[in-house]
């Protein structure tokens, strides 16, 4: 069986992964099977199956980032799991001191967004300028100094697919004592992650791109060294060590992750997300990676002379973001839109995923369009 049977694929070729995997058709049954079904046959004492549901999610997390499923705790999306994270921070012994938390300005917008509504609570941010390299460790050692709070760092970043290079990045962080918090929106699924190796503070992700598993299923991981140490304000029963207890006036944290739980969790989106994740572990990261690079390394080696600036493969994601000249870009862009491919572009940048369920051929027309416009 080719691994495009196990996904719902539009009917042209599709190279938008790093916005919306396509649904995985797992999916379809796990949201039935998980969701569904037992609430259709057993109304609330679907409650025991939907968390074994939530429950398996996680664990097929670990499964494929190298953790256990205790660390794992579901989110939205990730600026609220990193909201929720920074508020639960210890505070600084001097109760005025401000928090500075170090960001580039590559990152995600979303995650700038808490950090900027965050300055209510003394936090303060610090931008690391769009023209110094993430993918190099001299620029992060440069930036990280004491007095940096804590820094979030995007492993790939979602218009110059760009990798930060998290495992020396920890290094230099545990060096200065702050803290470090991870953004793998753009890498679960497609990069090799092991949290074991990587020894951060946090790490928030979501389902709906390489996990193909839609949107609403996010999670976030914290390190199980200092779980403890973590405070969250935004709370409820599945926060407590015991939510069952129903014990108004004693609040116990979970010793673990899922202290950040909240009130009664969302299980639909992580019954469909489950499916995906399902198929991605089936088929194995690894595999993924190394047809992403094999499609990338041949549409490359025939385009690079046409882009203004060359792709490093070694320092990319599973997206390429190519910047074209202003001249080229449209008729580029017209010449995808002829042939019905779906793609985006950011600025003067092209942006191209190549998943599982991507082929040759499809490269191919790619590359026709790359030298006949
Ligand atoms: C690198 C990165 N971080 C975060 C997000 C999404 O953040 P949120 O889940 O808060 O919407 C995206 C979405 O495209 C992204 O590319």
């Amino acid at each position: 069986m080719s691994f495009n049977e196990l996904f719902n694929l539009p009917p042209n070729p599709y190279f938008l992964s790093h916005s919306v995997g396509c649904l995985a058709k797992k999916s379809e049954f796990s949201l039935a099977e998980n969701f569904l079904t037992p609430w259709k046959l057993s109304g609330g004492d679907a409650w025991q199956h939907w968390l074994r549901t939530v429950n398996l999610f996680c664990t097929s997390l670990g499964q494929l980032f190298n953790a256990d499923s205790a660390d794992f705790c579901p989110q939205t999306n990730l600026s609220s799991g990193f909201t929720k994270w920074l508020m639960a921070l210890p505070k600084n012994t001097a109760a005025t001191a401000k928090r500075k938390v170090l960001i580039h300005e590559d990152a995600f917008p979303s995650m700038g967004y808490v950090i900027q509504a965050m300055q209510q609570l003394n936090f303060e941010i610090e931008f690391i300028p769009a023209s110094e390299s993430a993918c190099n460790i001299d620029t992060w050692q440069r930036y990280i100094e004491t007095d940096i709070h804590c820094v979030l760092a995007t492993h790939v970043h979602s218009n110059t697919g760009e990798v930060s290079p998290i495992q020396s990045i920890a290094q230099i962080c545990k060096l200065h004592s702050c803290y470090l918090a991870v953004d793998v929106a753009q890498s679960a699924g497609i990069l090799p992650i092991d949290l074991n190796c990587w020894d951060v503070d946090a790490l928030f992700g979501s389902s709906v791109k390489w996990l193909c598993g839609g949107p609403g299923a996010g999670f976030m991981w914290i390190n199980p060294k200092s779980v403890e140490q973590l405070q969250p304000i935004d709370v409820g029963w599945f926060s407590h060590c015991d939510p069952f207890a129903m014990e108004i006036k004693d609040f116990q944290y979970a010793n673990d992750a899922k202290r950040f739980w909240g009130g009664t969790p969302n299980i639909a989106p992580y019954a469909l997300a489950l499916g995906g994740l399902q198929t991605i572990l089936d088929i194995g990261q690894a595999s993924i990676f190394a047809h992403n690079r094999r499609l990338a390394g041949k549409f490359l080696q025939t385009v690079s002379q046409s882009l203004s600036q060359p792709v490093d493969l070694q320092n990319n994601g599973g997206t390429l973001c190519l910047k074209l000249p202003d001249t080229r870009i449209l008729a580029i862009s017209q010449g995808l839109k002829k042939r019905h491919c779906y793609f985006d572009i950011r600025a003067n940048v092209i942006r191209l995923s190549f998943h599982i369920y991507n082929s040759e051929q499809e490269v191919a027309l790619l590359t026709d369009v790359f030298n006949q416009e």
